[in-house]
């Protein structure tokens, strides 16, 4: 891939650099975005799957679709794309993951420190006290899985429409965005608040953003680069391209 001169030139000097993913990066892992065509939300309502009114409405519903999701993560891998960005990080000082994936695929491809905006589907977390449930407990094999301490309903721990982002994970991405000489947005399609926002503080605090992405989105006119190309063919190459100018 011949990359363009600005780009070399920015990643020669770039002290911080950070990563927004969306699904897009583990399309090619075999996971299915959601506004692509053939996206999830063509198929699903997400007002039944994914807000706490479609929870309350149909609990067994939602469950039975989290545990398709969740087996189809858990029989699934990180593709090239995770793994040279995972690389990327041993690479670089100072670098920061964010993600709107809730499937942990960076995690199993060596991130570190993934700061998660939308939750994870490994997790789950009591409706009625809070209280979390990490990894795959036996809980969740009742049809309606119910809270240990309160007897109340266990949810996934993902964040769902209408809901605010975990505030800590929020705060870290802006931080990473103001401070990044460099600004990856991957794998999204930029529609979805407030991770459609980072790119645009990273570029107002003085950062070189870059898109990588086979198809023109929501943010593409604000990119100062645009690498029309999948995560997984991307990466390895961005990946390549930085260990040159060690
Ligand atoms: P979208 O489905 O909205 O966008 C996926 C983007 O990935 C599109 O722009 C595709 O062109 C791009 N894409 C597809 N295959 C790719 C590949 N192999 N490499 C790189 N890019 C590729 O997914 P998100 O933007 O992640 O939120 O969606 C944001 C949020 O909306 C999700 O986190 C989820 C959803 O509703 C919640 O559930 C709260």
């Amino acid at each position: 891939m011949n990359f363009d001169k600005n780009f070399k030139a920015r990643i020669n000097t770039a002290k911080d650099v950070t990563i927004l993913t969306g699904a897009g990066v583990s399309a090619e892992s075999g996971i299915a975005t959601f506004r692509d065509p053939d996206g999830l939300w063509s198929k699903f309502n997400p007002a039944e799957l994914a807000s706490i009114d479609g929870f309350l409405a149909n609990t067994e519903l939602v469950w039975s679709w989290y545990r398709h999701r969740v087996s189809i993560i858990e029989n699934t891998s990180p593709n090239p794309g995770h793994y040279a960005i995972a690389e990327i990080q041993k690479l670089i000082k100072s670098f920061n993951l964010i993600t709107q994936n809730v499937d942990r695929l960076h995690q199993r491809a060596g991130s570190e420190n993934v700061i998660e905006l939308h939750g994870n589907i490994v997790n789950n977390h009591c409706f009625d006290c809070g209280d979390i449930f990490e990894g795959n407990t036996s809980l969740l094999n009742n049809i309606l899985p119910k809270c240990v301490s309160c007897g109340g309903r266990i949810r996934p721990d993902v964040v769902w429409f209408g809901e605010m982002l975990p505030q800590q994970a929020i705060k870290k991405a802006e931080i990473a965005a103001i401070k990044a000489d460099i600004f990856f947005i991957v794998g999204t399609s930029s529609e979805v608040y407030p991770a459609a926002n980072l790119p645009i503080i990273a570029k107002q605090n003085g950062a070189f953003v870059v898109e990588v992405n086979p198809k023109q989105t929501a943010i593409s006119n604000y990119m100062d680069y645009c690498i029309r190309e999948t995560s997984a063919v991307a990466f390895p190459q961005i990946l390549e391209f930085i260990k040159t100018t060690l």
